[in-house]
């Protein structure tokens, strides 16, 4: 039998190519410039210069929505830090921590340890002993010079909002230590106890959504680096960044626009990236995002999901004694009670799949919640029963 990957590379070559590399689409690549972001990163670099006249920087706080490019403004900024640093031989380590992966103090000193060269179990220690092992590092002058150390905290609001403050106490009063914290909620700072909010005393940088021109831009950029020439039809770009800055201004939309509408191309042998493309897949991204969130609920929501959906096609009104009713028949012997019902209404209508309104229902009468389906029927039908 012949290689299934050789046959594979061989039809992609003599086929009429869309992408000449696809890596500039994914989210984790890192352009060499970032359109429109240059006045955030300046002030990123503003307060981090300090660092090169071996002075400890300001704290800084990025806020903005998703997909506003904070991630990849302080990535950028952390690699020409470090360059122009070996350039003038300053010592200084600038750490990215993503908060989803190391969501609790303890884990985020650990990790900074082992990078920094001291070895730290991911459990079994006391915190106390962390926190000492991570100050040691700077206090004893363990490198031989001294060491300035930027810690990128991305995501932090997961953190603070799991573990509390601690992580920020610790950092910021550490010596020559000083944090980037990237959140997409302003309020964040409600997650602080003033103790640190003093201590941390940071400055702010906002990444305002970007708008349809300039995700334009974004998009121009990597389409250069990605698509072969000519293949994109001119209205692909605009109408991606259209529907983008719809969707909050949030560039990683864009790119995943672009990227699947021309994955729709390539698989259907066509020459050209067209506007219908795009649209297509758009429903081709969220199906893959609501059967996601579908899938990965846990058990008990997904009958209350079942149950909304069979009430939904015998044309019911869904109020929540009907539901749990409904639900109770789906899941007999195992239900959780009434009341749980109405966290898990909550959740899924955080989620997005359903909304709820309250009706009046006259005098006297109190008021009654009606829940209603947001995502597609069939959509939905087939990932409860394919799960
Ligand atoms: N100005 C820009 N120029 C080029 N690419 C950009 C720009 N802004 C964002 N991007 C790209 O868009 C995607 C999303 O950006 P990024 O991950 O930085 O957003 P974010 O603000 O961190 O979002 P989230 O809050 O969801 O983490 C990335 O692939 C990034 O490279
Ligand atoms: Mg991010």
């Amino acid at each position: 039998m012949s290689n299934i990957f050789e046959d594979l590379e061989s039809t992609e070559s003599i086929t009429p190519t869309i992408f000449k590399d696809k890596r500039p689409l994914d989210h984790r690549f890192l352009p060499d410039k970032l359109v429109h972001r240059e006045e955030q990163i300046r002030q990123i670099a503003k307060y981090w210069v300090d660092v090169l006249n071996n002075v400890t920087p300001s704290n800084v706080t990025l806020y903005g929505k998703t997909g506003t490019g904070k991630t990849a403004a302080s990535k950028f900024a952390r690699e020409q830090l470090i360059d122009i640093a070996n350039k003038k031989n300053v010592f200084v380590k600038v750490e990215y921590v993503r908060c989803t992966d190391y969501t609790t103090e303890y884990q985020v000193l650990a990790q900074l340890c082992n990078k920094l060269g001291r070895d730290v179990p991911n459990r079994g220690w006391t915190k106390g002993e962390v926190v000492n092992t991570f100050r040691d590092i700077f206090k004893t002058n363990a490198f031989g010079r001294k060491l300035h150390l930027i810690v990128i905290l991305d995501e932090i609001d997961i953190l603070l909002d799991k573990d509390g403050d601690g992580i920020l106490y610790t950092l910021t009063r550490t010596e020559n230590v000083s944090v980037l914290c990237i959140s997409n909620y302003l309020d964040f700072k409600n997650l602080i106890k003033s103790r640190v909010t003093s201590s941390l005393n940071d400055k702010e940088i906002v990444f305002p959504p970007y708008g349809a021109n300039q995700l334009a831009d974004i998009l121009s950029e990597r389409a250069e680096l990605s698509f072969c020439e000519g293949v994109l039809d001119s209205d692909v770009i605009p109408l991606c960044s259209a529907m983008a800055a719809k969707e909050e201004g949030d560039a990683r939309y864009a790119l995943d626009l672009l990227k699947n509408a021309g994955e729709l191309a390539f698989d259907e042998d066509c020459e050209k990236v067209e506007s219908d493309h795009v649209r297509r897949a758009k429903d081709r991204i969220e199906h893959n995002k609501v059967s996601e969130i579908i899938s990965t609920l846990p058990l008990q929501q997904q009958r209350v999901l079942e149950a909304i959906l069979n009430l939904t096609k015998q044309d019911e009104e869904i109020t929540s004694g009907k539901l749990y009713d409904a639900y109770k028949d789906i899941s007999k012997k195992d239900a959780v009670t009434y009341r749980r019902i109405f966290d898990f209404i909550n959740e899924l209508e955080m989620l997005g799949i359903i909304s709820t309104n309250t009706i009046s229902r006259g005098r006297g009468k109190g008021r009654t919640n009606i829940i209603k389906l947001q995502c597609d029927e069939d959509l939905l039908e087939t990932t409860i029963y394919t799960i």
